[in-house]
């Protein structure tokens, strides 16, 4: 039974529990954060609770917790149920209220946060994943971290159904995003992504790939590209908090370059690890 924080205290997971009058429950009214941990730490944890303020900020939900709290919090988590490699999330909802759909006059934010183990160290996933091409059906401020996720769940089961491990979500025939990742081609040499705006989530592990890729000397652009673009990419690459950096070897029944691996991929992935056991707070 692991120890999980709800409303401000460690409880056992049996007694971590919400009210069926949560807004997060009613209305999908919540966001939320999923962070690593890495070698015994969280991976970049500052910059998830910087977006988790920016979320609470376009949703008009006043922070009852601050940074520093919540790291805590998640710290405490890592330690008490003595995760080395895994995850921690953590959500915020409007709160509790009768259900009527304007934000109630008075409710008060209900949180939590939980914690699990998740290899990353040995991940048979580096050895390639498929992707399974959907229609992006999401609303318009896909970079809101919303716990309203319906479409995000419809499409990753679509990719389940037909045996991929993500979903590419495209709208049109330009690449969104991964159903829970940032999704990225080599053409011509060059590493492609698509650029922020409303259409996508914000990924953390986007921006530090952005960094490393400058670093590493890999040409870059935040340029969007279409899902034959990427079915031609000399490379494809998946990145997200709990995946770090994956290689895509296949979308559908197209296979990717070589059908292995590709290059720059298992060197973002190294540079990421590198990075990621000098980053950890413990
Ligand atoms: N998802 N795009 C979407 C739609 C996402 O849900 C995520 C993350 C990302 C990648 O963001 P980051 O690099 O900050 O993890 C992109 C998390 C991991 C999840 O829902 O489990």
């Amino acid at each position: 039974m692991s120890m999980c924080w709800v409303n401000g205290r460690f409880v056992d997971e049996a007694a971590a529990t919400l009210s069926i009058f949560d807004r997060g429950t009613l209305f999908g009214d919540g966001v939320y954060e999923v962070a690593a941990v890495y070698n015994g730490g969280l991976l970049d944890a500052d910059l998830h609770l910087a977006r988790l303020e920016r979320s609470m900020a376009e949703i008009q939900i006043t922070p009852t917790l601050s940074a520093s709290a919540w790291l805590s919090v998640m710290q405490g988590l890592v330690h008490q149920n003595a995760i080395r490699e895994g995850l921690v999330y953590l959500q915020v909802t409007r709160g509790v209220a009768e259900r009527d759909f304007p934000f109630p006059r008075d409710a008060v934010p209900s949180m939590f946060a939980y914690a699990r183990p998740k290899r990353y160290g040995d991940d048979p996933n580096v050895r390639g994943v498929s992707l399974h091409v959907v229609p992006d059906q999401r609303w318009d401020r896909c970079d809101i971290k919303s716990t309203s996720m319906l479409a995000q769940v419809l499409a990753k089961q679509s990719a389940r159904a037909a045996g991929a491990f993500e979903a590419m979500m495209h709208d049109r025939g330009t690449v969104t995003e991964g159903g829970s990742s940032t999704l990225w081609i080599v053409q011509h040499g060059t590493l492609l992504t698509r650029p922020l705006s409303h259409d996508i989530l914000a990924g953390i592990t986007r921006d530090v790939v952005l960094e490393l890729a400058s670093r590493e000397g890999i040409p870059v652009l935040e340029r969007a590209f279409t899902v034959d673009d990427a079915r031609q990419a000399e490379e494809c690459v998946l990145t997200s908090a709990t995946n770090f950096v994956l290689p895509v070897t296949r979308i559908d029944e197209s296979v990717i370059g070589t059908g292995e691996p590709g290059p720059i991929a298992l060197r973002l992935r190294d540079a990421y690890l590198a990075r990621a056991a000098t980053r950890t707070q413990t």
